[in-house]
């Protein structure tokens, strides 16, 4: 049986990502408690200690879920990507924190489970107007935990990618319940408007930057099948930057066509790792690597080097009169694919 990857375990970039997210929470936190007592100083601790950490949590999931389509709009920001798993687990303590402060607090003393009091002690489903919130907070919570347990790459394997990545998609049920358990919740506290202003202002803001990036990576048309079927056209060779890639959509399929000088060669373009765009890749020492965690795969064969087993599957090129034509079907594993030579266009 070959080696699979293995979880993206700490290294030196990874301890400095940790170390200054937990510095900013903590400085949030000491700034939130003491700008709170003092401006409230006949409020009670554990107040402040419920609003310090959902506002940390609730902020964080916000930069937490910028991070993929701002990585997709611009490179730079892609180094936060390795370290988004992370920044989610330490998102889920605080959130919990706060989730088992306010149990706690409100709902640990009463003839009722705290859970049932959570689910039924303030407002009610039947009316529009009386909504709860705290049963938003508890799916939300729910949902979180799940992730976090579930985020480490011995959870990826056992479920599969595909499944994986659907269960984590749920954090936007999550953030939606959250948008919820915020609106419903300070529905009624007359204090201010500006925590409603901002969760206002956060969801548009990644509602915004969500939809740029879907157009951004949106696939084009399926390209022309040509009169020989079994091929596509890919565009001009040329136009491909070198050590680079294009994503063609091929039979549905998006597949991505890289440049090595004058060699052209084309492999699917969704990553055996978490489905990443293996088109926004880039080749280093001759294999293709993916911009989200760095897996690399040999260009002709689709598989990662040895002593690793991932493989993608490759698509056989021939360039004409300067276009890149590509296979419409993938080759067997095993097999080593046909590369386009840049100098044999005619
Ligand atoms: C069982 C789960 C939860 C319960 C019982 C709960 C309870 C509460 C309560 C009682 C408040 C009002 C606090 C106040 O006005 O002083 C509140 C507000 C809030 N909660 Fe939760 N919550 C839960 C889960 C969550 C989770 C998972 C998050 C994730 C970030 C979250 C984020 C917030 C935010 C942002 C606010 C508004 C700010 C605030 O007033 O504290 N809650 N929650
Ligand atoms: S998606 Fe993680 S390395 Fe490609």
């Amino acid at each position: 049986m070959g080696a699979s990857y293995q979880s993206i375990g700490f290294n030196r970039h990874k301890w400095r990502y940790d170390v200054f997210a937990m510095v900013g929470i903590i400085l949030f936190l000491a700034l939130f408690i003491g700008a709170g007592s003092v401006l409230y100083p006949s409020a009670a601790p554990e107040t402040f200690l419920i609003r310090g950490f959902s506002t940390a949590a609730f902020g964080l999931l916000h930069i937490i879920l910028s991070i993929g389509p701002l990585a997709r709009l611009n490179p730079r920001f892609l180094p936060l990507l390795y370290n988004r798993r992370h920044l989610g687990v330490l998102m889920s303590l605080i959130a919990s924190a706060h989730a088992l402060i306010s149990i706690i607090q409100f709902h640990a003393f009463g003839d009722l489970h705290p859970l049932t009091s959570v689910l039924i002690s303030d407002g009610s489903f039947e009316r529009l107007g009386s909504l709860p919130f705290q049963p938003f907070g508890l799916l939300a919570w729910i949902i979180i935990l799940l992730m976090a347990v579930t985020s480490h790459d011995f959870w990826l394997r056992q479920l599969s990618a595909p499944t994986w990545k659907r269960l984590h998609m749920l954090v936007y049920v999550a953030w939606a319940a959250l948008v919820a358990h915020v609106l419903l919740g300070i529905g009624s506290d007359a204090v201010s408007s500006a925590p409603i202003w901002l969760t206002l202002a956060g969801s548009a803001w990644l509602i915004t930057i969500h939809v740029a990036a879907a157009f951004r990576s949106a696939p084009g048309p399926d390209k022309q099948l040509l009169d020989d079927p079994l091929e596509v056209d890919a565009g001009t060779a040329l136009d491909i930057p070198d050590q680079r890639a294009i994503a063609v959509q091929v039979v549905g399929e998006t597949v991505a066509v890289f440049r090595d000088g004058h060699r052209v060669f084309a492999l699917s373009g969704v990553c055996q790792h978490q489905n990443g765009p293996l088109a926004e890749g880039k080749l280093v020492d001759g294999k293709v690597v993916c911009p989200w965690h760095g897996y690399e795969y040999c260009p002709l064969k689709g598989t990662s080097p040895p002593p690793f087993d991932e493989w993608v599957p490759t698509f056989d090129v021939r360039i004409s009169e300067g276009q890149v034509l590509v296979s419409a079907s993938p080759n067997p594993r095993g097999t080593e694919s046909t590369a386009g030579l840049i100098e044999d266009a005619s």
